[in-house]
């Protein structure tokens, strides 16, 4: 099994004949806009719908059906579902003996979810409630960015905001998409070399992300727009905590207000914050600013700083 230092990140082409030996999974959607077809490649079904045991079960006897073992190599083309997927099922097809190389194709999987190796199914409504660690090599083609809808880039957005309030730097936004990107997947990179199991500091990466995943189950939103509501709202938190101030918060949450529609937080949203992964004996866990130190909180209380 690869380590978290032998995990590279390339720039580069994504050019198919490449991979004719290899095993490639993606979903319909992407395989006929990229035309990647053949026997070597499985098809998962798009979007979160993927995330599954029965996917992963029907992806790792695929595996075995095509005699893959240590040395051969599958190769994951998609978003984050199906990075989550394929990382997930290479984490347990014979304990970990396949090589796996991410090629993302959404701006949230080339900044966040392809890089540092977490794994993640959802079991009985719950997002990512099941996962391990597999770390993959990444290959990044700017030119997938091409085939993305307005949608699909204003998503990625919302991890980008995540790592410039991490680096306290607003005007990153001003530069170019590509730049932005590398920049953030650099800054992942080395957070999780630094903390590869979220034992620490990776932690941060979180931000946002509690109330995010709520949203998410919640409205169905993008995950990019469910963690730009997640920073707004996870700001106002440490506001009212007194752990930022007023000045910060106030400039963090317009950056983000200016940006995407800004969504309600409702009482059925609180409620599901108790599944979250990072609580700890029923206490709803979250990473808050302006230090981006995990933070356990009483639902009650996070109901009474939230539902205002
Ligand atoms: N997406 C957060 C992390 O990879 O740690």
């Amino acid at each position: 099994m690869k380590k978290i230092d032998d995990a590279r990140i390339d720039y580069g082409k994504f050019v198919l004949d490449d991979y004719r030996d290899d095993s490639i999974v993606t979903d319909r959607h992407i395989a006929e806009i990229y035309g990647i077809r053949g026997k070597n490649v499985f098809y998962l079904p798009r979007g979160e719908q993927a995330k599954t045991f029965a996917c992963a079960q029907r992806l790792c006897k695929w595996f075995l059906r095509r005699r893959l073992g240590a040395g051969n190599r599958v190769v994951a083309v998609g978003g984050g579902s199906i990075g989550d997927v394929t990382g997930f099922a290479c984490g347990i097809y014979k304990r970990g003996a396949l090589r796996l190389l991410h090629v993302p194709t959404t701006v949230v999987a080339m900044v966040d979810s392809a890089i540092g190796g977490k794994t993640a199914l959802d079991v009985d409504g719950v997002k990512n409630a099941v996962g391990n660690y597999f770390f993959a090599d990444v290959l990044t083609d700017f030119s997938f960015l091409a085939t993305l809808g307005d949608d699909q880039l204003l998503s990625g957005k919302g991890e980008i905001l995540k790592y410039f309030m991490l680096c306290g730097d607003p005007d990153l936004v001003k530069r170019p998409l590509n730049e932005q990107i590398a920049f953030c997947a650099d800054y992942k990179r080395e957070v999780c070399l630094r903390d590869p199991y979220c034992e620490g500091e990776r932690n941060k990466l979180n931000f946002g992300h509690t109330v995010a995943h709520a949203m998410e189950l919640a409205l169905g939103l993008p995950h990019g727009v469910a963690v730009a509501n997640g920073i707004f709202y996870e700001t106002s938190l440490a506001f009212r905590l007194g752990l930022c101030d007023a000045n910060y918060a106030e400039h963090w949450r317009n950056l983000a207000k200016s940006l995407f529609d800004v969504y309600p937080f409702t009482e059925e949203m609180a409620e599901s914050l108790l599944q979250d992964k990072k609580n700890v004996n029923g206490q709803i866990g979250f990473v808050l600013p302006a230090e981006f130190k995990p933070v356990l909180l009483d639902i009650s209380r996070v109901k009474a700083l939230l539902l205002q």
